[in-house]
């Protein structure tokens, strides 16, 4: 290693300097000799040297100085000071101008070797430990940077992790919200039902202030408000708009659902057509089921003033399909309970024509029951369930001969034990009908009596079925109030005073009750017609 270090020797002394010359030649170094300062910066300037050895006391420029501008030329040079006046104060002044190492005149060979060797091989450790040091800043540098990325990849990866879970959370609330929706909206089979139990649960979940439901239609092409929430509500239910204008003839006409976050910047709605909504962001999406668009479903007015978002839309797309589902489900079920009633219509009127006397009779046991249901707070399905019954309470009698039925004076016992069996046969008939299962029982036990002296089962009180406890009251009412062909009709107020006189042995006392008070609420006229 030491021939490929270049040693300057400076020395006002040629002598001196070839001295140096011959002796570090020996060692293997590369070496020039220089008389001046000034000279020796020249050189300097041009070679790469890794030691300089200079005399301290030159003319000129000194040894100091010369170490002093040539370590501001190269501050990594070696310098060794060679002189005959050394004193301690000389020696603390080199060393203070960056001279590495000191000799004095005459110098020992071994010692000048050792020194320079010496010299040498700090300046070679301090090389090394700069590179050392070099390397380790780019390394650290190198790890800082590093660092930084991991760091940002970390809160990258958190961020967009803290995303997609908030993303699944918000979508299994929307799941949970459509599950719920189409489990209350499945529960019911009445359409108004449906509708309004539908934009209840989504004015809870989606913080609604309004939304509505239009249906199609189709034989005047419109749409017709069927249910709606909001400050308008009251006001827009069952009014009619064309059904191709407007927003929700947009939808319709598209069958797209609909997002418009600000409708004044909407190219799609140059003019505000419709003033339902206070707010300027909504939502509206076709109802449709098999292609076939059934209505609208809009949104609007959220109470906390947040324009819709994308994920509103498709939580309100998701919930219109179990909806539509409901609504043609309800549909179906109304048509079914239509054509039902119009059968069991078909066959009472059937066995009232054997009978002139019994005409309309049925109906109006019908009427009769349904009024006191209503009084009494019963629920829709009673309702309907005592509309059929009271149609066919006695359809029993369609298998007894117009003798018996018809028969003036007084029955024999046969005939007596003959009519007596109508209401089971009543019950057989109707066995197969599913739809009329519930009516089954009321009107076996029509003609059953709270003292239990009725028949066919000889129930009493309580025992007997709330519905057949009403048609007995309304059956027997009319039956009185009519004309028969061995009496004339009773006048109301007798036929009210026979039933007071019997509540608590033939009738429920309760339900008498609660009958006479409904005919005294109605008016005079109608009873009459009634009875006529
Ligand atoms: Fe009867």
């Amino acid at each position: 290693m030491a021939d490929e270090l270049k040693i300057l020797v400076v020395d006002d002394e040629p002598k001196i300097c070839e001295l140096l010359r011959a002796l570090l030649r020996r060692e293997g170094y590369a070496v020039d000799v220089t008389y001046s300062a000034q000279e020796a910066l020249q050189r300097l300037s041009q070679g790469d040297y890794a030691m300089m050895l200079t005399d301290l006391k030159m003319p000129g420029m000194d040894g100091l100085e010369l170490v002093t501008r040539s370590k501001q030329m190269r501050s990594d040079l070696s310098v060794i000071m060679v002189t005959g006046y050394a004193t301690v104060e000389t020696a603390v002044g080199a060393l203070r101008h960056g001279v590495d190492d000191y000799v004095t005149k005459p110098f020992n060979i071994d010692e000048l070797r050792k020194v320079v060797s010496k010299t040498l091989s700090v300046r070679r450790l301090a090389r090394v430990n700069q590179e050392l040091m070099d390397q380790l800043k780019v390394a650290n540098t190198t790890l800082e940077q590093q660092r930084d990325k991991l760091a940002h990849m970390v809160t990258t990866a958190t961020g967009h992790l803290d995303e997609t879970l908030a993303a699944l959370r918000h979508r299994i609330e929307d799941l949970a919200t459509v599950n719920e929706i189409g489990r209350l909206v499945a529960s019911a089979l009445d359409l108004d039902r449906v509708l309004n139990l539908c934009l209840d649960a989504l004015c809870g979940k989606m913080g609604l202030q309004t939304c509505s439901i239009m249906l199609l239609d189709s034989e005047r092409g419109e749409l017709v408000v069927k249910a709606s929430r909001g400050a308008k509500s009251a006001e827009i239910l069952g009014t009619r708009q064309k059904a191709d204008v407007g927003v929700a003839g947009w939808v319709i006409r598209t069958t797209e659902p609909l997002l418009v976050e600000d409708i004044a910047q909407d190219p799609r709605f140059p003019k505000r057509q419709s003033e339902r909504y206070a707010g300027s962001s909504f939502l509206c999406v076709p109802l449709s089921l098999e292609s076939r668009v059934m209505g609208v479903i809009s949104a609007a007015d959220k109470r906390s003033r947040i324009p819709f978002t994308q994920s509103d839309l498709n939580l309100l797309v998701t919930v219109a399909g179990p909806l539509s589902i409901a609504m043609e489900n309800a549909r179906l079920y109304q048509l079914l309970q239509e054509n039902c009633f119009s059968t069991v219509k078909a066959l009472a009127i059937s066995l009232e024509a054997k009978d002139g006397y019994t005409s309309g009779h049925s109906q109006r046991v019908t009427e009769y029951a349904t009024t006191m249901a209503n009084a009494l707070g019963l629920t829709e399905k009673d309702v309907v369930i005592l509309q059929h019954a009271g149609m066919l309470h006695d359809i029993g009698k369609i298998g007894i001969t117009e003798q018996i039925l018809n028969k003036r004076g007084r029955l024999s016992d046969e005939e007596y034990q003959v009519i007596r069996s109508h209401p089971v046969t009543g019950q057989r008939i109707i066995q197969s009908l599913e739809f009329l299962r519930a009516a089954r029982e009321p009107i076996r036990n029509h003609h059953e009596r709270w003292d239990g002296a009725g028949y066919p089962d000889a129930l009493h009180g309580q025992r007997i079925p709330l519905l057949a406890r009403i048609m007995a009251v309304a059956d027997a009412y009319d039956a009185m109030t009519s004309n028969r062909p061995y009496r004339p009709p009773m006048p109301k107020a007798d036929a009210i005073r026979e039933l007071q006189a019997a509540a608590g042995a033939q009738f429920d006392p309760e339900l008498t009750s609660v009958f006479t008070k409904t005919l005294a609420a109605s008016a005079d006229g109608q009873s009459d017609a009634r009875t006529s």
